[in-house]
């Protein structure tokens, strides 16, 4: 153990987006990076553990101006909430900055620079989608329109949810701009590519070389058949980031800066704690520097990145390590279901460690999603924390305290038993170490289990009660605080606040790894207060509950705020929001095909007076003869749409898939004009 040499290691989480709050599936991984780095700290290595708020971008921009606030407002606010989110979860960062920072702008700029000197920089000219009333090339995500195969409407640029299909925004029937409205033109613009087919060779090396998951070495391998592509580094104005030098107008894209913000939250740190910088990312360093991130963004850590500093004259990562993503109940996190929970909403009903703990006990080195399950996250608390470990401690420590003055024994009543809780250190060691936290907490539990059967045979409250037992009482409860404080050695990784007032506790300095060598003997230790308290599935259940309630208090969301939500589940719209569509009964007086597009119908509403125009996409379920005279519902009050045919002033409802389409009716004997609510 402490023959160990000194490692020097640079840890880094994935730096989360700045227009939401962390929730409990952004938690697998900081968790898990923060264990690992308590773990070595711990070791005596010299650990640092950075990371930032990823701040730029179209979505960030776009958020701030529907927030009505600057973006520099926007993320100031959000980065105060991720720090305090992470801070009651117990991640410590030696370092928590902004890729919005002089030393992000000073390294992107030197990389690019770099990059550009050695001739991996190359410029054409490429036509995109482009908003013509907002004035800016749209991202996939912010055009929708109807999905070139199945016909659904709604879908975004890149693919449709109803049908699987993936295709460009270009291929959408009726597209439009979700920022304005607006129909997308097509516009062209010079753009700047990284040149990653350079660095295959090094690529390939590298990735022989052990430095990431083999599960991650094959999805490459995919990568490399389908061709390394160049890619695309610059955004046009306007665009919340840095600017090009020499390239009025060009910004880097966000993904260009956000893993230079890695370095400059280190850079930063360094220059606070008078470390040096290139000592971790000299070509030739021999510190160590790891990535944690999601396997979601893997393609930007293990190709686009080590080239990057490569080709800029940097050292490559160590490894990249990657995780799964989490699962609630066996299902994707939901909204609906009130699994969607936010850090801040756990904190309202349950302790930090409860989780820290149980996603440690679920977590490997492997990049399988991993369920949070409520049942056997009740279970496994209470029964491994409250259960073994902290009972260890409460059936020993009121004995010291009450009847010998809370004074340790002199000497260890069964040195043979303690030795094997140390022996289960590089062991333990090894697993945390290869981010096998479910086997350390298996093995830590095994011990927990053999402590709790050492108190059991022992007996020392039936001990208590026998004239002459004393010094057995006093041995019995003196070992088995000494095998529980083995334990939260073990554990003080996962749990470092149960951990410090087991340290406050036992009245010792904060533990280390080493500290197992030598038991507590003859030492006075403070009045036992409990450590943990069961868990409740009622307050789980609270806790879904506020995560539901969290929807209509959720900021006003509308097409837009769902490119903007970045969120797997999609939107809620508050009450509020959707009283303000107005639906209406409405009489089809007209009906007729439309010369041009074999979609559409065009409709004559009867609003009860006033008669509108619509052009609906149902000619594949009806023939126009046939919707003559029917009744249905419309959106009244939706901005009206210059189409190709002429002008669209209201939506139709029906409903759609792959199965057909179904126009809405109301029930017989309303009226036109009626109001649907
Ligand atoms: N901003 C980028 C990362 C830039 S790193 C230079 C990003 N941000 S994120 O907020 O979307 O995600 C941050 C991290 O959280 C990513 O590593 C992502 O994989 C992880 N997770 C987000 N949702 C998750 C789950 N549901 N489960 C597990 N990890 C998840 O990506
Ligand atoms: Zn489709």
């Amino acid at each position: 153990m402490s023959s160990h040499p000194i490692r020097r290691i640079l840890v880094t989480s994935a730096l989360p987006y700045a227009n939401g709050p962390i929730h409990i599936g952004h938690l697998v991984e900081y968790i898990q990076t923060d264990i690992w780095v308590r773990f070595q700290k711990l070791r005596g290595h010299e650990c640092y553990y950075v990371c930032a708020d990823d701040a730029h971008g179209t979505p960030i921009m776009l958020r701030a101006e529907q927030d009505g606030v600057s973006p520099q407002e926007l993320i100031d606010r959000i980065w105060q909430e991720h720090r305090a989110d992470f801070a009651d979860f117990l991640i410590e960062f030696d370092n928590y900055y902004s890729t919005h920072s002089p030393e992000c702008r000073h390294y992107a700029e030197l990389i690019y620079r770099r990059l550009d000197a050695s001739g991996h920089i190359s410029r054409r000219v490429i036509t995109q989608a482009y908003d013509p009333e907002k004035r800016m090339f749209l991202p996939d995500r912010f055009i929708k329109g109807e999905c070139p195969r199945c016909g659904t409407a709604d879908q975004y640029g890149d693919s449709c949810e109803n049908c699987g299909a993936t295709y460009s925004p270009t291929d959408l029937k009726n597209p439009r701009s979700v920022v304005s409205g607006a129909t997308p033109v097509t516009k062209e613009s010079l753009h700047f590519f990284f040149k990653l087919a350079d660095f295959e060779t090094m690529l390939k090396d590298w990735i022989g070389g052990g430095s990431i998951q083999p599960q991650m070495a094959n999805k490459l391998d995919e990568w490399f058949t389908a061709g390394l592509q160049e890619w695309d580094i610059s955004r046009d104005a306007p665009y919340w980031g840095f600017e090009i030098p020499d390239a009025p107008g060009k910004y880097f894209y966000v993904w260009l800066d956000a893993p230079i913000g890695y370095m400059a939250s280190f850079q930063n740190y360094c220059d606070r704690a008078g470390l040096n910088f290139d000592d971790f990312w000299k070509p030739d360093s021999t510190a160590e520097v790891y990535h944690f991130i999601g396997k979601d963004i893997a393609y930007f850590h293990i190709l686009f990145w080590p080239a990057e500093l490569t080709g800029a004259g940097f050292r490559k990562p160590t490894a990249v390590n990657c995780h799964g993503f989490l699962t609630v109940d066996g299902q994707k996190m939901s909204k609906s279901r009130g699994t969607f929970i936010k850090a801040r909403t756990y904190l309202h009903h349950l302790r930090p460690e409860y989780l820290r703990y149980y996603f440690a006990s679920k977590l490997n080195d492997g990049i399988d999603d991993l369920d949070l399950n409520f049942e056997d996250f009740v279970q496994r608390v209470n029964s491994d924390l409250v259960g073994k470990l902290v009972n260890i401690a409460s059936r020993c420590a009121g004995f010291i305290n009450r009847r010998f003055g809370g004074r340790l024994a002199e000497r260890l009543a069964e040195p043979a038993l303690y030795a094997e809780f140390v022996a289960a250190s590089e062991s333990v060691a090894q697993a945390y170490e290869g981010r096998e936290f479910g086997r350390a907490m298996r093995e830590i539990m095994a011990l927990a289990d053999r402590a709790n059967q050492y108190i059991d045979e022992k007996k020392p409250w039936v001990l208590a009660k026998q004239a002459g037992a004393e010094a057995d009482v006093l041995a019995v409860c003196s070992m088995g605080l000494n095998l529980f404080r083995v334990l939260m050695v073990y554990l003080k990784p996962v749990l470092p606040g149960v951990a410090g007032d087991v340290e406050r506790f036992l009245q010792i300095a904060p533990l280390r790894w080493n500290d197992v060598d030598t038991p507590l003997l003859g030492h006075a230790i403070a009045e036992f207060k409990p450590l943990m308290q069961r868990v409740d599935i009622a307050q789980i259940a609270a806790m879904v509950e506020e995560s539901k309630e969290g929807r209509a208090e959720a900021p006003a969301q509308n097409a837009k705020a769902q490119a903007l939500a970045d969120d797997p589940i999609g939107p809620t719209v508050s009450i509020d929001e959707f009283a303000k569509v107005d639906l209406r009964v409405a009489r089809i007086l007209k009906a007729e095909a439309v010369a041009g597009a074999d979609k559409l119908v065009r409709l004559e509403l009867d609003l009860g007076g006033e008669t509108r125009q619509v052009f609906a996409g149902i000619k594949s379920a009806y023939a126009p003869e046939d919707l003559q005279g029917r009744m249905t519902v419309m959106v009244a009050n939706l901005a009206p749409r210059k189409m190709r045919f002429g002008v669209s002033e209201g939506m139709i409802l029906a409903a759609g898939g792959p199965g057909g389409i179904y126009l809405l009716a109301p029930d017989g004997g309303a009226e036109p004009g009626m109001r649907v609510k």
